[in-house]
């Protein structure tokens, strides 16, 4: 995938209307408040740019998966409330996406007012990158940037279709600082290269994975994808999750690190209980003694030692996904005790890359957000970037002559 792109800073803005595709994707609790606005924070600098400029950005998100249909839960209103927090400057919000109203809109904008469509999701034509919608979105402005790294692996009408009736497209400040640093981490990390990877399944990480076994120095495997590579070795994993329609591939995995030389490392030693609660009784057991009744909820304090070990002598470390149930404080010790590795390690020079919401969360529990190199507003779109797969966010925007 060819990485030098047009630049924001490349394209004239002033008095221009800016589709500006973002990743406004952020978590809401039951009652529609924002538990996290790190997307929001990350796409401001795109923002204030256009504004500064003299541009007038008309702001594109989805949010959530409301499947073609508008679901009030889903609206972009507390998303709007927010960003005119965040930036001090009136955000206005669309009442439709397309149509004569957002055009009338858009048109209308005043030079430091802001209008934000509502959640492009709400309409079936934005993920089946319907022409006709993609044709509608392209009406509401002059000029094209796509700031959205989450959303660059969804060839989506905002991110892929619209993009032919633009003859200049642009990435914002957060898409270069993204490719960046995972393209940094892809192609050409400093050694010794760790990659940490957990989370509940292997699916979606089998790429991912066998791309990294030969760039790598050392695979730690933690969460309960673990239990599926354990399972595929022939050890019984109790009641703990596995993946069993994975059991083959994760076989291969396993032949392919061998072959490639690559220290893949699962764990020794788990927490295990029998309930997933608050108030669970719990013991550590080594891995090949994990009791019939027993659920794997977090790494043991051997495997804790061993993966630390390994990390402290790391010049690169990517991360993806946690090491236990977290969100649970007695299952949480395995994650939050590599977050604080991998802080220190780079402290002491390493880069690191974190990517993927739940090991992102897990950074913030520990504080150390500003320890780290980079920390990814993507999930699976950076597990794909590092696959090397192509994303049509990246590809659709205009490559950028003579550099
Ligand atoms: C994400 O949260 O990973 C992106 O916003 C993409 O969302 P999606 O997985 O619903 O397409």
């Amino acid at each position: 995938m060819k990485l030098n792109k047009l630049k924001i800073t490349d394209i004239e803005l002033k008095d221009k209307r800016v589709f500006t595709r973002l990743d406004l994707n952020v978590p809401l609790d039951s009652n529609c408040n924002i538990t996290d606005d790190y997307r929001m924070v990350s796409a401001l600098p795109t923002i204030r740019h256009i504004l500064e400029k003299g541009g007038k950005p008309i702001l594109a998100s989805h949010l959530g998966r409301p499947k073609g249909k508008v679901v009030a839960e889903l609206s972009m209103k507390p998303v709007r409330k927010q960003m005119e927090e965040l930036l001090s400057t009136e955000v206005i919000l669309a009442r439709n996406i397309v149509g004569s109203d957002s055009i009338e809109m858009s048109n209308n904008l005043k030079t430091g007012q802001i209008l934000l469509l509502e959640n492009l999701r709400f309409d079936p034509g934005e993920k089946k990158n319907d022409p006709d919608f993609s044709k509608q979105l392209s009406l509401l402005g002059d000029v094209y940037v796509n700031d959205a790294f989450g959303t660059a692996h969804r060839a989506h009408s905002s991110v892929s279709g619209i993009t032919k009736y633009y003859e200049q497209r642009a990435m914002g400040f957060l898409m270069k600082k993204e490719m960046r640093w995972l393209g940094y981490v892809a192609e050409n990390p400093n050694k010794p290269f760790i990659a940490v990877l957990g989370g509940a399944k292997i699916s979606g990480k089998i790429d991912v994975i066998m791309n990294l076994i030969p760039r790598v120095d050392t695979i730690l495997i933690g969460g309960a994808m673990a239990f599926t590579f354990l399972k595929a070795r022939g050890v019984n994993v109790g009641k703990s999750l596995v993946d069993d329609s994975k059991i083959d591939e994760a076989k291969k995995i396993c032949k392919y690190a061998i072959e490639q030389n690559t220290n893949f490392l699962l764990p020794n030693d788990f927490i295990v209980t029998t309930e997933i609660s608050e108030d669970a009784q719990t013991e550590i057991v080594d891995r090949e003694n994990i009791p019939e009744d027993r659920i794997g909820v977090d790494i043991g304090p051997m495997t804790i030692k061993i993966f630390t070990h390994a990390l402290l002598t790391a010049q690169t470390i990517f991360w993806n996904g946690p090491m236990g149930i977290f969100e649970i404080e007695k299952f949480s010790n395995g994650t939050l005790d590599i977050a604080r590795t991998i802080a220190l390690t780079t402290r002491k020079g390493a880069i690191a890359v974190v990517g993927g919401g739940d090991s992102v969360s897990a950074v913030n529990q520990t504080g150390l957000q500003k320890s780290f190199t980079h920390i990814s507003t993507g999930g699976g779109a950076s597990l794909e970037f590092i696959a090397g797969k192509e994303l049509p966010g990246i590809v659709s925007l205009s490559d950028r002559e003579n550099t």
